[in-house]
């Protein structure tokens, strides 16, 4: 049953709220995702400058997001993208030096920051060099909670979606999983996830804190956790993450019918 944005589920025990309905939308091919994710993220850059005069932007590692990063450093974007007032962070990052092949930041840097015009300030990337991993949670923390210093919370935050229904580096069973007050925590290499390293990631209470989150994912060897996802019936890390406004999923790939 769909009542504006209220969506009831009922089963054996009654009605279960579900507050949000997920906004989902189901795109064929990844370069059309990208492209409606750029001027996703343009839109809400604007918007956010507009209403609080910057934009703070949390960005996801993997392989996804990769072309959208590249596309908002092409001039059709990076020409109205507000660079000056925006912030860039990161929802998680492995534990290897930033030139590593692995490494969030050099994926970042590689599709986006080296083309777009934004100063070292302005960029704040998870330390992973010359510090022990629960020092460079804590830092980032710290840094977190001094930028947000009044209203904790991102504008966007952009999430991947793992094969085992992980986000960030959250994963199922892992230790992030039930932190409810830690924003940053350093975690250990996840079984079966590669790159098998530790993780720097960021915990539900600061992502959920977001005023707005878009899920990015191919749905490929994904079906299943994608489905539980979207069906808010699953305790997989990805279903507990609901933005503070919207929480929006795109999604490439068919469906099998
Ligand atoms: C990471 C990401 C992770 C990623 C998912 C999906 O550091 O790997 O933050 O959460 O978003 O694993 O990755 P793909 O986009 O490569 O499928």
């Amino acid at each position: 049953m769909e009542w504006a944005n209220f969506w009831f589920e009922m089963d054996e025990h009654g009605i279960i709220f579900n507050l949000v309905k997920p906004l989902v939308r189901f795109f064929d091919q990844m370069p059309e995702m990208s492209l409606v994710a750029a001027d996703f993220v343009l839109q809400e850059a604007q918007e956010a400058v507009q209403n609080s005069g910057r934009f703070s932007l949390a960005l996801s590692g993997g392989s996804t997001p990769r072309e959208l990063y590249q596309l908002l450093s092409q001039p059709r974007f990076s020409h109205a993208f507000p660079w000056d007032k925006t912030h860039i962070f990161w929802g998680d990052e492995r534990w290897t030096p930033k030139n590593n092949p692995d490494s969030n930041f050099l994926m970042v840097q590689d599709a986006l920051l080296s083309k777009a015009p934004l100063s070292k300030s302005q960029i704040h990337p998870i330390e992973t060099e010359g510090i022990k991993a629960e020092k460079s949670a804590e830092e980032y923390e710290k840094l977190l909670r001094d930028f947000f210093a009044k209203k904790p919370g991102f504008d966007l935050m952009l999430l991947g979606i793992g094969p085992d229904g992980h986000t960030a580096s959250i994963f199922p069973n892992g230790p992030a999983l039930d932190e409810e007050t830690r924003w940053v925590l350093s975690v250990p290499a996840p079984e079966g996830i590669l790159p098998r390293v530790p993780r720097i990631t960021l915990t539900f209470p600061i992502i959920n804190l977001s005023k707005k989150i878009l899920f990015l994912s191919g749905i490929k060897d994904k079906e299943k956790v994608i489905d539980d996802i979207l069906g808010a019936r699953s305790a997989l890390p990805a279903s507990r993450v609901q933005a503070q406004e919207e929480t929006h999923f795109f999604i490439q790939g068919k469906k099998d019918s």
